[in-house]
């Protein structure tokens, strides 16, 4: 089945074999939990929790061929048949040659940074990621930001907000020469940014201004198939391309990848690290068997492996990615239309919701998102993510705060998992607590981790 720009209907191409049962809880015992938690909804029990939009990672649902592949399961130590399973669905759907497996994306982020980053390095990309810029800071690197501008302005329309300036590229390169530079970090369907994608013509010219500077281009290619759906939708010359087809170019066009499987790819747990070059690939299967595992399981379980290799192939499919996005789309419309303030255009893995616009009473310094989070959480037991001034941290060098101008909460949808009853809860709670949002009180900190201070870090109110 293949769907195209003309279909409206976005419905599941699959039917559901298996459900699990959810709790109901009370407002009394939500407000009970969300103290208990900090007001953080990472420190929420999942058993408090009614609808569970906190992440897409490793919370879709598999589908039977997937649960099969796990029956298949070689848990050899060395050499398991799901890896090279795993490896060849990697290189004929990715492209790339060598495949490292990781425990998760993290993983492969630890030991690409640890090979390619050295102490005073700076690595560009189109905005930042939690975890991977910590490991390149780790490494001794600086992250510099060279998204486009319209990417922090969560009203623009701009189709392709992952897309690269090159001027702030030529800038950094200017400043600090390409010696210093050991890659750029480019993502497919920017997170941070909401979800946006980066068109082809732009990761072809970042293809021909990197071989200019010899700098190589690493893929965070997480979310690498909701990109190319969009290209399919939105750019020029692509309508009639398949999303396996869209895929396999973006892939193409860059030399290495960091993989979370946990996303696109519908596993629970799972990811690696991919590349084209032989001593990059040496070097990594040294640092694989230190940090990870032996260099065929790298953390991964052989019944992992196998679901990936299944999952990477579903991923890809029109049908499946146009149900996927339609869901997205579904949640952000209805939501635009009762008048709350989104991130626009609605992304591909989850609908952004102003903060700043929300709740102009709460300054930034008061973490507006954290907050907004808390309280939609205690309305209906709808858990959603902090996606701001808490996310991002602080400056490692100075110890100040970053500031995005991005102060986001995300309601992020696992795959395959909730239905369109499900998303109507949501649009209803998410309109009932921006309606009394004057009744939300600012936070602050009363613990905050040294390091990813959104995961652990609790707060009490103003
Ligand atoms: N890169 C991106 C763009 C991600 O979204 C994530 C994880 C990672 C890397 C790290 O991968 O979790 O497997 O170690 N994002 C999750 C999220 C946690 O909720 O957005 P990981």
């Amino acid at each position: 089945m293949n769907t195209r720009k003309t279909d409206t209907v976005w419905a599941e191409p699959y039917k559901i074999k298996m459900v699990e049962l959810l709790k109901v809880t009370t407002l009394e015992d939500r407000k009970r939990a969300i103290k208990g938690a900090g007001y953080n909804t990472f420190l929420l029990k999942s058993e408090d929790v009614y609808i569970d939009l906190l992440t897409d990672s490793g919370v879709g649902a598999m589908s039977d061929r997937q649960w099969a592949g796990m029956m298949m399961g070689d848990e050899a130590y060395a050499g398991s048949a799901n890896f090279y399973h795993m490896e060849k669905t990697i290189q004929d759907y990715y492209s790339y040659k060598h495949i490292v497996p990781t425990h998760q994306g993290r993983g492969a982020e630890n030991i690409l940074s640890q090979i390619l980053v050295k102490d005073g390095d700076y690595v560009p990309g189109n905005m930042y990621f939690t975890t991977t810029r910590l490991h390149q800071e780790l490494a001794g690197g600086t992250f510099i930001d060279v998204i486009i501008d319209e990417a922090h302005d969560p009203a623009s329309q701009h189709p392709f907000k992952g897309n690269i300036d090159f001027a702030k590229l030529d800038k950094l390169v200017a400043d600090v020469g390409v010696e210093k530079i050991p890659y750029v970090c480019v993502a497919t369907c920017v997170n941070m940014a909401g979800g946006q994608p980066i068109s082809m013509a732009n990761l072809k010219e970042l293809r021909v201004w990197c071989d200019k500077h010899k700098i190589r281009i690493v893929h965070d290619m997480t979310r690498v198939a909701e990109n190319a759906y969009f290209i399919q939708q939105r750019e020029e010359g692509y309508s009639d391309k398949s999303i396996a087809e869209i895929v396999y170019q973006l892939c193409e066009l860059t030399d290495a990848a960091t993989m979370s499987s946990k996303k696109d790819a519908m596993v629970n747990t799972g990811g690696f690290l991919a590349m084209n070059d032989e001593s990059f690939y040496e070097k990594a299967c040294n640092l694989v068997v230190v940090y990870e595992g032996l260099h065929t399981y790298g953390g991964m379980a052989g019944r992992d492996m196998e679901a990936l290799a299944i999952g990477i192939t579903e991923s890809v499919q029109d049908a499946h990615m146009h149900a996927r996005v339609g869901q997205v789309e579904y949640l952000g419309n209805k939501l635009r239309a009762r008048g709350v303030t989104i991130v626009e255009p609605i992304g591909g893995h989850a609908v952004f919701l102003d903060a700043r616009a929300i709740l102009p009473h709460i300054p930034q310094e008061q973490y507006p998102a954290q907050a907004l989070a808390a309280a939609l959480y205690v309305d209906a037991g709808i858990r959603v993510m902090e996606r701001g001034v808490v996310s991002a941290g602080r400056n490692s060098e100075t110890g100040e705060n970053h500031m995005p101008k991005l102060e986001l909460v995300r309601l992020t949808l696992p795959r395959r998992v909730y239905t369109q009853a499900h998303m109507d809860v949501v649009v209803e709670s998410v309109c009932r607590v921006v309606e009394q949002a004057a009744s939300i009180k600012g936070l602050n900190f009363t613990y905050e981790p040294e390091y990813l201070r959104f995961f652990r870090g609790r707060f009490e109110e103003v």
